[in-house]
């Protein structure tokens, strides 16, 4: 028994890169979703989710060793010299879903805790990034061109400054499984979105020590020298207050990027990089309905409601170019079409080629959209697949602002076309106070389908002749 123990301490000190740890299990939690053909006409899928490899514990590889790799938010010098040691040196290990980080699974459903205080933390965790997967090992991949995305979301707990974000973007499948990964998709590596995010602890089996900057207002993140884009489609950004959704061009597989040349939240010239930080944003509040969504609006935030997002192609089929998103809600069995847009010279209820110019120009906003290849860039990335991500998450450089506040940027008149994108006080939603005022908030995904144009939802609204002979039907004898 012990010489197989101590053989097997030889073999991981052996391996080389990006180690996995085994001090928990990594026990994926079981999620189903259906496929969709027809309405009615759906199967159930079997999948699992994985919490991505930056909220994991990184620790000395060594076996039994409990030391860190990296605490709060530095890197352990002597296990951390330079990228490539790190990697061979530290372990990700298996996460305790529920009671460390508030991702609980049930059924179809996926509820993310926005505050969780493990019992074996010293700080609480703050929300969580999880990945879709088709087996242990492999994220599920999506490819939604002429296709629809639907899913139930529950908002009603998620406050000014907080976004429950569902979104796909073009990571690998295998997680970047490669010699110098050894975790993988297993224990959720790879990925990339189109901020070409530089507060990666990993990028591509290799760490991000090299330049690290601990952040000064989050005890747990900072931002190193390398990022990692690809393409963005932003299917939902919410809270309770409003709601955006977005596609944003960019590389169809995880491309690297250094320093300022990354562009995106994390770099000074936001525009430098490969990606569209912006995106081609379709927010009620912003295009000019400021009834259409919220507590008691047309779409009541109060209450669980359904998203639909079609991907429509110029030819209608799947080997067409995107050319259009529509959005419907449906609610208490009503479709409810997305919101007509009241912004002069960028209206109707959808965001398509026309759409993605005019917006631009009518908030005089810069169109990095266009600039970094608009529909057919964004076209091809959906055509190569991409990941389904689930996460909650608070904001640390602009209290999520651009999403919900009564004027962004906060100095500018209200007034100006684009400017204001919700209720929320433009002193809202710092990390700091809601970290602290919001502990009990959460967000849960369920019942997600995908599948044909009008297959995962009754597409024609309830007739008021019909919804009439159901009122007025004798009431059944209790
Ligand atoms: C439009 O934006 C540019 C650059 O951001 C700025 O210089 C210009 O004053 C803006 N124009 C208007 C009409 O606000
Ligand atoms: C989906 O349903 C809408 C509304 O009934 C209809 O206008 C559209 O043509 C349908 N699309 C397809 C591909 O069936």
């Amino acid at each position: 028994m012990y010489s197989k123990i101590a053989l097997a301490s030889v073999l991981f000190a052996a391996a080389k890169g990006q180690q996995v740890g085994t001090n928990t299990a990594e026990v994926h939690p079981s999620m189903t979703w259906e496929t969709c053909t027809a309405p009615g006409a759906c199967t159930t899928n079997n999948g699992k989710v994985v919490l991505d490899s930056n909220w994991r514990w990184v620790h000395d590889a060594k076996s039994g060793s409990y030391t860190n790799c990296y605490t709060g938010n530095t890197w352990d010098a002597t296990l951390c010299p330079d990228d490539a040691t790190c990697a061979t040196n530290c372990a990700l290990d298996g996460a305790d879903y529920t009671g460390t980080y508030g991702a609980t699974a049930t059924g179809n459903s996926l509820k993310l805790d926005f505050i969780t205080q493990g019992a074996s933390s010293t700080t609480p965790n703050v929300g969580s990034r999880l990945y879709l997967m088709s087996d242990d090992k492999t994220y599920e991949t999506f490819k939604v061109l002429n296709q629809e995305f639907t899913f139930d979301v529950d908002v009603s707990q998620l406050p000014c400054g907080l976004n429950g974000a569902l979104y796909m973007v073009n990571m690998a499948a295998d997680g970047g499984l490669s010699s110098t990964n050894k975790a993988g998709a297993a224990y959720g590596t790879g990925y990339c979105d189109a901020q070409c995010p530089r507060d990666l602890k990993f990028i591509e089996g290799s760490a991000n020590v090299d330049g690290w900057t601990p952040s000064s207002t989050s005890v747990n993140s900072g931002v190193g020298t390398k990022g990692a884009c690809c393409a963005e489609m932003d299917i939902w950004e919410a809270n309770s207050i409003s709601t955006a959704y977005t596609p944003h061009p960019g590389p169809s597989s995880i491309d690297v990027c250094t320093s300022d040349q990354c562009g995106g939240t994390y770099s000074s010239d936001r525009y430098a990089g490969t990606t569209d930080p912006d995106g081609c944003d379709f927010n009620s509040y912003r295009q000019g309905d400021k009834t259409f969504y919220g507590p008691g609006e047309t779409v009541d935030t109060s209450k669980v409601f359904t998203v639909v997002t079609q991907f429509l192609t110029d030819d209608g089929t799947a080997t067409g170019t995107l050319n259009e998103i529509k959005r419907f809600y449906v609610q208490d069995g009503t479709v409810i079409p997305n919101s007509e847009s009241t912004v002069a010279g960028a209206g109707g209820n959808s965001v398509n080629v026309d759409f993605c110019k005019n917006q631009k120009i009518a908030f005089n906003d810069t169109d990095d959209f266009n600039a970094k290849g608009g529909f057919a860039k964004m076209s091809t990335a959906m055509a190569e697949g991409m990941v389904l991500v689930m996460s909650l998450w608070d904001d640390y450089y602009a209290q999520m602002l651009w999403l919900d506040s009564e004027a962004y940027p906060v100095a500018s008149d209200p007034a100006t076309p684009g400017i204001a994108r919700g209720t929320c006080a433009t002193t809202s939603g710092s990390p700091a106070t809601i970290e602290t005022s919001e502990k009990s908030a959460y967000v849960t995904y369920s019942n997600i389908k995908f599948g044909a144009i009008n297959s995962t939802f009754a597409a024609t609204p309830a007739k008021r002749s019909m919804l009439g002979a159901t009122a007025g039907r004798p009431q059944r004898a209790a």
